[in-house]
């Protein structure tokens, strides 16, 4: 059986990012593969500290050794057959948690000698990215997006991604410091885009299933 790790970067449980992690897995099993959902915030980890470990001579590390708590995790997905990973949307960027196992999951694939990442397995990577802004604020974002991305293609995986716009940040807007409209027009979109949005992690999931 084929084997997908979903990676949720979000700290909300039941929110946008997790909603979409949890339709891309539905998807996947659906296709028959045996996922795993990894919540990052659940994990005591912290990014890359430099140890060098991985850049010993000719003891090439498919995974991070680092010993804490993500170090099992990091092994299960460089041995996964596909990989997805979700995040909102911070300050332009990925969450600091993805960005930390980001830096855990790619820097053993660097090799100076040969000057570029290769990772151990060629898998395929969906990328889940969910905000708060419309498509038009989506733009930067993925210019932002484009050495996160990048990385990963060029260590030789096959990188999609899906942007999940103008999310409904809480489910009532009432007590914080929003626009007076802005409930309404949130809601109003969500109306149009949820199952949809919904659709597209689960058709995501899949189709990276289907075609392992
Ligand atoms: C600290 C912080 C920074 C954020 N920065 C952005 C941003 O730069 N652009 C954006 O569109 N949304 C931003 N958002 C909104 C979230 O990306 C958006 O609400 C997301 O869908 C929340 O995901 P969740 O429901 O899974 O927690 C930010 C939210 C927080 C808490």
């Amino acid at each position: 059986m084929k084997k997908i790790m979903v990676i949720d970067g979000g700290p909300r449980k039941n929110m946008n990012t997790a909603t979409m992690c949890e339709k891309f897995a539905e998807g996947a099993r659906a296709a028959g593969a045996d996922v795993k959902i990894v919540r990052l915030y659940d994990i005591d980890y912290k990014g890359c500290r430099s140890c060098m470990s991985c850049k010993l001579k000719n003891q090439p590390t498919a995974s991070c050794q680092f010993p804490d708590g993500i170090t099992d995790i990091l092994a299960e997905c460089a041995s996964a057959d596909g990989v997805a990973l979700g995040s909102p949307i911070y300050f332009g960027e990925v969450s600091a948690q993805l960005r930390a196992f980001f830096e855990r999951l790619t820097f053993p694939w660097l090799s100076y000698t040969k000057g570029y990442f290769d990772a151990p397995k060629k898998f395929p990577i969906t990328i889940i990215y969910t905000m708060n802004g419309m498509p038009e604020d989506g733009r930067n974002v993925r210019k932002n997006m484009q050495v996160f991305e990048g990385v990963l293609e060029s260590a030789g995986c096959d990188v999609n991604h899906i942007f999940i716009y103008n999310t409904m940040w809480v489910t009532n807007y009432a007590p914080y410091d929003f626009m007076p409209d802005t409930a309404e027009d949130k809601l109003l979109w969500r109306n149009e885009h949820w199952e949809q949005d919904m659709q597209t992690a689960y058709d995501a999931g899949l189709r990276m299933a289907s075609h392992l």
